[in-house]
């Protein structure tokens, strides 16, 4: 069994996997780069175990946030990743930053573990040539909430064997989560329709067209949509969501996927959406 799982960043995502993980019995190594962001991790993840036994009052006891939060250690040091069975990466939706953590993974992980990237946009194929082990990489794209989520995009890069494919659908079986296996192209499915949607619904409302509450409203209320591109962009995190059009646009080169300035001058602001109270919507 895939048991002891290493989760790299501790953000939006990472906090997400970490808890999705304890909470279908798992031992996870949490690591980030400050104390600071791991303390306030942990603070988010009890949290989290709190309101979601409040909301899921289940007939059998579930484990106390504290029982969970014993199962997670949370860390600065990638040596303890040295005995972990399976790898999931979460770090900045940047690709100076990831192309230094795999070589790390790939120092102090052991020769099989499979390293699972959950990235927004970056190249699978990419990320695998700047490991030792291109066929044991493969993408994992979680949707956000992690814990609520069924379903994860699943992206198979150039080297990634068929093997590493049963080890991930074996792995999100042990969350209790399905997948769909799409073939490496930056973005994959999800997020070359998304960030696109997300980047024009900027545009309309930086010049005016609508605002962000109409816009997003035209999605819930004609299209029956859940939630409207603006509201999911401050879900996601405004940075992210930036960073990966940029991604998009270096990718392609094609000026489709120029990101919109107002989206710019919202992340110089430090406006990043829920996770810093601000974005398209105060929180
Ligand atoms: N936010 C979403 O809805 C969403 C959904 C699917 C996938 N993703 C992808 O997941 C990844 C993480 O996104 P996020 O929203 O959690 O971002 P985030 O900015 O909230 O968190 C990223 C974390 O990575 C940490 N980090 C940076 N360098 C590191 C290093 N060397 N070692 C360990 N940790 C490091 C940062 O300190 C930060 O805490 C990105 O690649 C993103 O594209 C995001």
């Amino acid at each position: 069994m895939l048991k002891r799982i290493g989760v790299i960043g501790a953000g939006v995502m990472g906090v997400g996997v970490a808890q999705a993980l304890a909470q279908t019995n798992h031992d996870v190594v949490l690591i980030d780069i400050g104390d600071d962001i791991l303390a306030t991790a942990r603070e988010q993840i009890y949290q989290n175990i709190r309101l979601s036994r409040l909301f899921n009052p289940s007939p059998d006891p579930a484990p106390s946030p504290e029982e969970l939060l014993s199962h997670i250690t949370f860390t600065l040091d990638y040596q303890l990743l040295q005995d972990v069975d399976f790898v999931v990466e979460n770090s900045t939706e940047k690709w100076p930053i990831k192309k230094e953590i795999y070589p790390r993974l790939d120092e102090v992980c052991p020769s099989q573990v499979v390293f699972a990237a959950n990235t927004s946009c970056i190249s699978i194929t990419r990320i695998g040539s700047v490991t030792n082990r291109p066929d044991r990489v493969l993408g994992m794209h979680f949707m956000n909430p992690v814990p609520m989520k069924p379903t994860v995009e699943v992206i198979r890069g150039y080297h990634t064997s068929e093997e590493t494919l049963d080890t991930a659908r074996q792995f999100l079986a042990g969350m209790n989560k399905d997948c769909i296996v799409v073939n490496d192209s930056p973005g994959f499915v999800s997020n070359r329709v998304l960030m696109l949607t997300i980047n024009e619904a900027a545009f309309l409302l930086h010049e005016g067209v609508s605002t962000a509450e109409d816009v997003d409203q035209i999605f819930k209320k004609c299209f029956g949509h859940k939630m409207g591109p603006l509201e999911t962009a401050d879900l996601i995190g405004l940075d992210t969501i930036l960073y990966s059009i940029e991604v998009l646009h270096e990718s392609f080169g094609d000026s489709k996927y120029r990101p919109c300035p107002l989206l710019q001058k919202m992340v110089d602001a430090g406006l990043y959406g829920r996770k810093s109270g601000q974005g398209f919507y105060s929180y």
